[in-house]
């Protein structure tokens, strides 16, 4: 069989050619990086629980109306998703102050912010992925205030929906980044969510002990990051019988 075209490599998936027009493959590595790669590892099994959480995420959100580019999983690592033209943005929200909120404004991390926040920042790793105001976002051209009211709108949708999802397993949503893409249907865009949604783009505490679950596991060196993004999946009851490696069967209790 003829090698499939890359179509591009980042730092967690590599996107090929879809088998339809308009399709893409979107490839889960094992890699993990942080602080804009200057810490970087392989995480054995990262990739194929990464495919798994983001097809529960983006599957959920279908089944209440909010539009993803998830078509379907193909395999272990693997799934089938609509090219879009990605808006470059992250878009992050906040619940709880953590990260580089509680650091600039002096913030104990896991404090409670007076209602859910979103920011954005522009979505370039040689300059760190700055935090932008909307004017810019709008003086630049890399969207328009119809297409950041409707983002924003989206946004505290996946957030609401990832709050009482995460709540329900014993899980604190901190905050999360997506990313949103555009699709044209004849002349007419939609803005849909792109990307992934897994523990590498979410903060998750456990509600009773505050345990981290996600990749500050591995950017602050908190243990394995195997194990963490395990205990999501397999609180979600997203875990096959088998571990999610595929490797030796793990007992689930
Ligand atoms: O993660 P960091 O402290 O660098 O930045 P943050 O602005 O506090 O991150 C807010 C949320 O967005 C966290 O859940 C991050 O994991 C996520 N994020 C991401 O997934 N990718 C980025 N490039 C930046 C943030």
């Amino acid at each position: 069989m003829a090698r499939r075209k890359m179509i591009y490599e980042g730092k967690a998936k590599i996107l090929y050619e879809g088998p339809e027009p308009g399709t893409l493959v979107q490839y889960f590595k094992d890699d993990a990086t942080a602080f804009n790669a200057e810490k970087r590892d392989v995480i054995e099994g990262k990739g194929v629980l990464n495919n798994r959480l983001s097809e529960f995420f983006m599957t959920g959100l279908a089944n209440i109306g909010i539009p993803t580019h998830f078509i379907r999983r193909l395999n272990m690592r693997e799934q089938l998703i609509r090219a879009v033209e990605i808006v470059p943005l992250e878009v992050i929200v906040r619940n709880y102050a953590a990260g580089t909120m509680a650091k600039r404004l002096g913030m104990e991390e896991g404090t409670q912010l007076p209602r859910p926040v979103v920011e954005f920042s522009y979505k370039n790793d040689d300059l760190g992925d700055p935090l932008v105001p909307e004017e810019y976002i709008i003086a630049f051209g890399w969207a328009n205030q119809q297409d950041l009211d409707d983002i924003i709108a989206l946004a505290l949708r996946v957030n609401d929906f990832m709050s009482g999802v995460m709540m329900g397993v014993g899980i604190k949503l901190i905050d999360f980044k997506i990313e949103i893409g555009r699709v044209y249907d004849g002349d007419f865009m939609r803005l849909i969510i792109a990307d992934e949604i897994s523990p590498d783009s979410c903060r998750l505490w456990d509600i009773e002990t505050g345990q981290k679950l996600d990749k500050d596991v591995f950017r602050r060196d908190l243990g394995s990051l195997t194990d963490a993004y395990t205990e999501v999946a397999r609180r979600l009851g997203v875990l096959p019988k088998t571990s999610a490696t595929g490797a030796k069967p793990t007992l689930i209790n």
